[in-house]
């Protein structure tokens, strides 16, 4: 489903045009569609229904208190890697029930929030981790449930950013030493250990590491299960990827339909177990794009830019993995010359792009939509060169809501102070 289209030479999200909200908003302003956010939930419950299952969106790839309301009144649980992320969902409706805290770094506050609220399972990501946990659920006197997120060793083809499950990465526990842990695990008073959970990488496009990874935790399942372990759920992490380009990542349905097919004729008896999963970018990257206008076109003998009001504050991905993003104007009504530009924002930075060599028949003033940055985008938005971050809109049918407003230069020193005289 595309939520975003032209009509009459017009970029539309649903049935509010582009350009009316930037002249009402101003630029830059990240635009969602309600429309596409709750496709993209349902094709993943869709693809689950009949199966015990919980689709726990993965709050970090886009954590506005409007995307996770929706997605709460969809029945979706949440996978969080903070407090902050815990206060987050609760604020925005969601039931703590169906929350999994992953994450190497929990602190003990964190941890006593989470096991107070009431979640559904700590990921828990090292021995070290284990005993913290299992004293603060001795101090509250309320077992707290555990999985441990071991990592399969399986390359997942993506950028090394973000491959999580190779054995020299920080995430989970070398599967070779899981049984230690799991051991360990049981043995400690407070804690329940309730599943296995894994995450390889973020971005996968190739269905073949997931079911390697699939293989190799159920392998660890079943020998659990015959140790008389109470396993109740297989949480197979998130990562699937999105289209940006020419990427051709399977569709959530696909991707279900391999597990579960794996599941089918290799799972032992561990194939009985719930599924859990954590999906971010899958659901929300592309419904939604960042809104810029074209401040100044700039003729150097070498390259033509455009220079945007929109940086790498606002949109870190290209800067930071050199992460391509379509670019496309919001109006294609006036012909216009074609030209290669770098599309570059006002930070002080050579690495402040949002594309390069872009094919673009464009003019100062000009608004431009960059695409796919539904997921990862106002999430990882900085104040760098203090520039306030940008609001956020929500477009359902013909009307749109601020769901963030832009922040004020004032609010961003507000907290700080000078030292007396
Ligand atoms: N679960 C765990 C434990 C994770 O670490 C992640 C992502 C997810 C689920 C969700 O993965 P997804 O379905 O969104 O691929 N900033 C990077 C992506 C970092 C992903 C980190 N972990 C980017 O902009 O591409």
């Amino acid at each position: 489903m595309n939520s975003f289209s032209y009509r009459d030479r017009q970029l539309y999200a649903e049935n509010v045009r582009l350009a009316d909200i930037a002249q009402q908003l101003g630029t830059p302003c990240y635009v969602y569609s309600r429309a596409a956010l709750e496709d993209r939930f349902q094709a993943f419950a869709d693809a689950l229904k009949g199966r015990d299952h919980l689709v726990c969106y993965a709050v970090k790839a886009n954590s506005n208190l409007a995307v996770l309301n929706l997605l709460a009144r969809l029945g979706s649980g949440f996978d969080i890697v903070s407090g902050g992320e815990l206060e987050r969902v609760l604020a925005a409706g969601g039931d703590p029930a169906k929350v999994v805290f992953s994450g190497v770094g929990k602190t003990r506050d964190e941890m006593h929030r989470a096991l107070a609220a009431g979640i559904y399972c700590f990921n828990v990501e090292s021995e070290a981790e284990l005993e913290v946990l299992n004293e603060i659920a001795g101090e509250l006197g309320k077992p707290a449930p555990v999985a441990l997120r071991v990592n399969p060793d399986v390359d997942p083809a993506t950028h090394p950013y973000i491959a999580t499950g190779l054995k020299q990465s920080k995430f989970g526990i070398d599967i070779a030493q899981a049984m230690t842990a799991f051991e360990r695990a049981r043995s400690l008073p407070h804690l329940r250990v309730t599943g296995i959970a894994c995450h390889i990488g973020s971005q996968l496009t190739d269905l073949a590491p997931v079911v390697e990874a699939l293989d190799r935790v159920l392998g660890l399942a079943n020998t659990l299960l015959d140790k008389g372990f109470t396993l109740q759920h297989l949480d197979l992490g998130g990562g699937l990827g999105i289209r940006y380009n020419e990427e051709q990542p399977p569709s959530p349905d696909a991707y279900i339909r391999a597990i579960l097919d794996r599941l089918a004729s290799k799972g032992g008896h561990g194939r009985k177990l719930r599924l859990v999963f954590e999906p971010g970018r899958a659901i929300v990257g592309n419904t939604g794009l960042l809104l810029t206008r074209v401040l100044y076109l700039k003729h150097g003998s070498e390259k033509n830019f455009a220079v945007v009001d929109a940086a790498m504050n606002d949109l870190l991905r290209p800067a930071l993995y050199e992460a391509w993003h379509d670019i496309t104007p919001v109006a294609v009504d006036a012909p216009r010359k074609m030209l290669k530009y770098d599309v570059v924002g006002p930070v002080c930075e050579s690495g402040d792009f949002l594309g390069h060599d872009r094919e673009l028949g464009i003019e100062a003033g000009d608004l431009l939509a960059v695409v796919s940055a539904g997921a990862y985008g106002a999430v990882m938005s900085s104040n760098y060169n203090t520039r306030p971050r940008a609001p956020e809109v929500m477009v359902d049918g013909d009307r749109f809501q601020v769901v963030r407003r832009r922040e004020t230069v004032a609010e961003l020193f507000a907290s700080e102070s000078i030292l007396p005289k």
